[in-house]
Formats: C-alpha cells, sequence, structure tokens
C-alpha cells in the first residue's frame, strides 16, 4: 500500500507560511524577504534571518532531523552583468537582506559539516 499524505508530513518540518510539522527534515522557508526594508531595519531584519535560520539549525540538531533545506537568494550575489546567475559567481550582497541570506548559506554548511 502506498504512503498517505499523513505519513510523508509526519516527517517533514516547514517554517514559514505552512507552520511546523513533523521532525525528520526541515524546509526552512521563513524569511522577511524585502531588500529595502532590510535596508531600513537591518537589525530587525537580522534577528529574523539570521537568528531565526540560527534557531531552526539548533533546534533541527538537538531533535536529530536527517536534512534541512535553506531558501537563500540570488540577492547573496548582488548585481551581476552576467544572466542567469549561477551558484559560481561571484558572492557579493548589496543589502542587509543579501549578506542576511549568505549567513544562513555559511550556518547550513557549518552546521552540515559539524554536526
Ligand atoms: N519570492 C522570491 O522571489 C524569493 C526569491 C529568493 C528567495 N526567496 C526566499 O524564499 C523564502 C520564501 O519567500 P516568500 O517570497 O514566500 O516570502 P513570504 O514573505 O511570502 O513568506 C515568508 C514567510 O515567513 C514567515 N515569517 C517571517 N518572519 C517570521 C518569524 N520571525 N517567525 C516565523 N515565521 C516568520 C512569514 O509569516 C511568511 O509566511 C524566503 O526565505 C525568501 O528569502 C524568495
Amino acid at each position: 500500500m502506498g504512503k498517505t499524505l499523513n505519513d510523508i508530513m509526519s516527517k517533514i518540518i516547514v517554517t514559514g507560511g505552512a507552520g511546523f510539522i513533523g521532525s525528520h527534515y526541515v524546509f526552512h522557508e521563513a524569511a522577511f524577504p524585502q531588500v529595502q526594508y532590510s535596508i531600513e531595519n537591518p537589525v530587525e531584519t537580522n534577528e529574523i534571518n539570521v537568528r531565526g535560520t540560527l534557531n531552526v539549525l539548533e533546534a533541527s540538531r538537538i531533535n536529530k532531523v536527517k536534512r534541512a533545506i535553506f531558501a537563500s537568494s540570488s540577492a547573496v550575489y548582488g548585481n551581476q552583468e552576467i544572466l542567469p546567475i549561477n551558484e559560481n559567481m561571484q558572492i557579493n550582497p548589496l543589502s542587509p537582506y543579501g549578506a542576511q541570506k549568505y549567513i544562513g548559506e555559511v550556518y547550513m554548511k557549518l552546521y552540515s559539516k559539524s554536526f
């Protein structure tokens, strides 16, 4: 018999609009994704986009989740002359939002390697 939606959803946690569901996998989508607002409110957006990501990673570590997936942004690369942007391009955030997303990437890699 195939898996029911309930079987699948009980093993996945999603942050953001979908709320928290299960604990085996984490899809971290929650953020304050506004470039201009981050320029005007860098500390407040840092709390949400950086500390929030760290909180999710810590909760994931403590609860021994198998895998965490993070929604980053092209804003980590700033303005590039060549399009489309790809992940081999130089990191060059031009806003607190871009910097905060890059810090999120660094934390994701760190937790993946260290814990
Ligand atoms: N939309 C885009 O074009 C785009 C592009 C690149 C990356 N992203 C990333 O994808 C993700 C989703 O983007 P979106 O466009 O759906 O954004 P959105 O604003 O529609 O959704 C973000 C969600 O995060 C929640 N949230 C914000 N602060 C929170 C907090 N402190 N605690 C818990 N939840 C909180 C909001 O309630 C909202 O439901 C974000 O991480 C964003 O940075 C989006």
